[in-house]
């Protein structure tokens, strides 16, 4: 049941370390999120209309945060799909390896901060969907 690589698609929410200053949010790596953090990137002035992602990692994972305005994240493993709004700066999607994901929906003002497991290797990425669909052994039946 819990290997469903849907199931393991979670949300977390960080501590708001708020007080009249304002609110700082602290990710440890192992520690609130579920792997040791090898790199961050972030995505900004990305149009209403723009699909972003559509693909899946052999060997990463990621965590999503919007930090700042909002999005859309959809994952898939080929055969059923979710849904995840991030629409909270302390809010957090985790994303495991082999998940198909395609962020969209993004709002004017979206930062989108996107942790990894992994430094950047293009190797690692599949980014054709039937691929992904055969290396799934999803097929029509
Ligand atoms: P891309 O994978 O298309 O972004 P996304 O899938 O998140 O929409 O990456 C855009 C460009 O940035 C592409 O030329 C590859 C490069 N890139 C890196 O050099 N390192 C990285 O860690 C990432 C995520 C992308």
């Amino acid at each position: 049941m819990g290997t469903r690589l849907l199931d393991q698609v979670n949300t977390l929410e960080f501590k708001q370390n708020g007080d009249d200053r304002g609110h700082l949010v602290v990710i440890e790596g192992n520690k609130d999120i579920p792997f040791a953090l090898a790199r961050i990137f972030y995505i900004y002035g990305s149009g209403a209309d723009v699909v972003r992602g559509c693909h899946a990692n052999r060997r990463s994972e990621f965590v999503l945060v919007n930090v700042n305005g909002t999005s859309k994240v959809k994952v898939t493993d080929g055969r059923e799909e979710k849904v995840i709004v991030l629409d909270k700066p302390y809010m957090g999607v985790y994303l495991p390896k082999m998940i198909w994901k395609e962020m969209y929906d993004f709002s004017k003002d979206s930062v989108l901060l996107c942790l990894a497991s992994e430094v950047y290797d293009s190797n690692e990425y599949i980014r054709s969907y039937s691929d992904y669909l055969k290396e799934m052994r999803v097929t029509d039946e």
